[in-house]
């Protein structure tokens, strides 16, 4: 299949689940009734490209991917710039998730700035444009940095953003465990490459993967440490646009992320 032809399907298959759809019919109604006593089994197909991309997750969790997290490590490690490691994670085919999704995600903002956002996985407008929060959630983490003066474009106050996935996994669903173990090499290097300040990790996902905690209501607002940085956990954007009065608490954060950096 084509790869615009693999894209279309899977599009297609994705805005029938978002509608609601559970189960696939046929053009032509069957009676059940009419069926002879006793069919035989379908013998085992090999799944369509894209059942195989939403059942990444399962599949993921049935095979342990221990050479697929040596090889995400030993490709990680080898590269010696950003470029070099997007253009590793670019060429890693071993993520069930990469299949699926139409862009690399890798990084947006200014490389070298004092504060590193780590969010969970690309959204629909993310897989789309294949930068990291262009949706609804990045149009509010735009707004809360820019109300301390900061942003990815800010030429004196700058901000690098990237996520724990840079492929969008189906239907948004969490990263499975498998997912995120396999990538991490490449986040870890990210982070040593990129060099900022402090850290925030945003939500739930991104502080399990980071910090090997749960919990970020309760994390949240306390500085860590990981990879030798200082870690500000936050609540992620799409949790604040659900729950507009833990904003209040998310202000504090920032003002105490401002208060951290350089250039403040
Ligand atoms: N949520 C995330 O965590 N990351 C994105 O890039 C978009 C939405």
């Amino acid at each position: 299949m084509e790869s615009s032809e693999f894209h279309h399907a899977l599009a297609l298959l994705d805005w029938q689940i978002e509608l609601g759809a559970t189960e696939a019919l046929g053009d032509v109604p069957v009676n059940c009734y009419d069926l002879p006593a006793r069919t035989e089994k379908p013998v085992a197909q090999a799944a369509t490209p894209a059942v195989a991309a939403t059942n990444a997750g399962v599949a993921s969790a049935a095979a342990p991917s221990v050479d697929a997290v040596d090889a995400a490590r030993t490709a990680a490690e080898a590269a010696g710039t950003l470029d070099d490691l997007r253009q590793a994670m670019a060429g890693f085919d071993h993520c069930p998730l990469k299949k699926g999704a139409r862009n690399l995600v890798f990084s947006d903002g200014q490389a070298g700035a004092p504060v590193m956002i780590v969010g969970e996985a690309p959204g629909r407008e993310e897989d789309r444009e294949g930068r990291p929060f262009v949706g609804a959630a990045g149009q509010l983490l735009d707004r809360m940095f820019a109300a301390i003066g900061m942003g990815r474009t800010h030429e004196a106050a700058p901000v690098y953003i990237t996520n724990v996935l840079p492929w969008r996994p189906p239907q948004n669903r969490d990263p499975s465990p498998e997912e995120i173990a396999m990538m991490k090499p490449f986040l870890e290097r990210h982070i040593a490459l990129a060099k900022p300040e402090v850290l925030v990790v945003m939500g739930n996902i991104s502080a399990h993967a980071l910090l090997g905690k749960r919990g970020i209501t309760r994390l949240r607002g306390t500085w860590t440490e990981a990879h030798g940085l200082p870690v500000m956990p936050m609540c992620h954007p799409a949790y604040l646009l659900r729950n507009p009065a833990a904003k209040r608490e998310a202000w504090a954060d920032l003002l105490d992320i401002r208060a951290r950096v350089s250039g403040a």
